[in-house]
Parts: C-alpha cells; structure tokens; sequence
C-alpha cells in the first residue's frame, strides 16, 4: 500500500517524552502522524524488564500493538561509555535510581569519569516497529565523548555531556536540526522511514 501524501496516516510512537516526539515529527514529515501514548488513551506504565535495548523497544511497541491496536513503533536508547564496560547502558535512564533523573543521572556519570584518559562513549538506539502481524528492528549510533563538565541547555537527558566525533560542541549546544542530523535517535528514525515509505 503505497502511503497518500494527502492523508497522513497514524502510527504511535511509544512515548510521552516531549522532546522525542519533537524530534521524531520533524524527522517523519508531512506523511505520518505521529500519536503518542496520551494521545490515544494509553496512561499505563510499560514496564521495561529486558535486558537489551532491542528488548525493551520491542516489549512497548508490542504493548500498544496488543493493547489499543495501533501500529506503533518504539524506542529504547543507551548511552555506553567505554571506560565503564558500557555503563550505562540499557540502565541510561536510571543509572543514579529509579527517579529517572536526568541532572543525577549526569552528575554520577561526570563523578564515575572524574580523572579518566578515555572518554570515548556512544548512543545506541533501537526503534521496533510492530506493524500489522510484522515485527521490525533500526538502529542508529552515533560515537563521541564524554565532557569533562556540562555545556549547553538545549535537548535533554545526557545532551550538556555528550560531544559527538568530530565537533567541538556537545548536543545541548547544537539546535534540533544540527542533532537529528547526526544523532543515534536520527539514524535509526531515518532507517525507519525508509521502511515506511516502501509500503
Ligand atoms: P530512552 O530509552 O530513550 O528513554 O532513554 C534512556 C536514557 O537515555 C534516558 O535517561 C534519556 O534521557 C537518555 N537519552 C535518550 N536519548 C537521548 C538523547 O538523544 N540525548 C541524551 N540523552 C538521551
């Protein structure tokens, strides 16, 4: 079935997250309109207990798949540094406690790296998307370092912390265009459209 430029059709991203769902709609365009979680009812806490990012990604999709009947896709991204064997990992959104607290989460980050050589570090993201009786996955990386100190108010989670290979500006001081361009998130979105656009 071939998509209707005219009539966006509706697919959920699996998420309340504002700024994923600010990102992901400038990526998708005109052709997709992109539900969240709210938006068609969905207030349930999904619960995340894999432990792989694929895992998790593919737990939501199928959740609001089975549950409301939506074709869904759904993400799950981890932020592994190399000096800490790939911590945080699939824990990214609660490596300082259940609180899902960004500003913890990045002060034990900057204190686990305090005096350390190698900064290397990169964000991994798996969208699944369950689609009618098909399951698929994406994936997008993006490599970089870990900075020695917060920069930038732009974007969320670990962005102040996070300077990708080859700029000399971290995520938080680029704008949503300059960090969809090169981003994890934005890599596996566009694998993801190119799917969708074969359909
Ligand atoms: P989630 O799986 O997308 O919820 O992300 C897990 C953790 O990684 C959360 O703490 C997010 O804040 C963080 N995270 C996800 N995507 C990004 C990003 O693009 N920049 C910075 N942090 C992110």
């Amino acid at each position: 079935m071939k998509v209707n430029e005219n009539t966006p059709r509706e697919i959920v991203f699996a998420t309340n997250n504002p700024h994923k769902l600010h990102e992901i709609r400038e990526i998708m365009g005109d052709c997709w309109s992109v539900l969240s979680l709210a938006e068609i009812g969905c207030h349930d806490d999904i619960p995340e207990t894999a432990a792989t990012l694929q895992g998790n990604a593919e737990i939501k999709a199928r959740y609001v798949r089975e549950r409301y009947g939506y074709d869904c896709f759904a993400d799950d991204t981890g932020l592994l540094v190399d000096e800490l064997d790939g911590a945080p990992g699939v824990y990214s959104a609660r490596y300082a406690g259940e609180a899902h607290d960004s500003e913890a989460n990045m002060a034990l980050l900057l204190e686990n790296m305090k005096g350390k050589q190698n900064r290397k570090a990169h964000f991994s993201t798996v969208i699944c998307l369950v689609m009618g009786g098909e399951t698929k996955f994406f994936e997008g990386r993006v490599d970089g370092e870990i900075t020695e100190e917060r920069s930038g108010a732009s974007g969320f989670g670990y962005d102040p912390v996070f300077r990708p290979q080859g700029e000399d500006r971290t995520f938080a001081e680029m704008t949503d265009g300059e960090k969809n361009a090169i981003s994890h998130r934005g890599r596996a979105t566009r694998k993801l459209i190119d799917y969708l656009s074969t359909l």
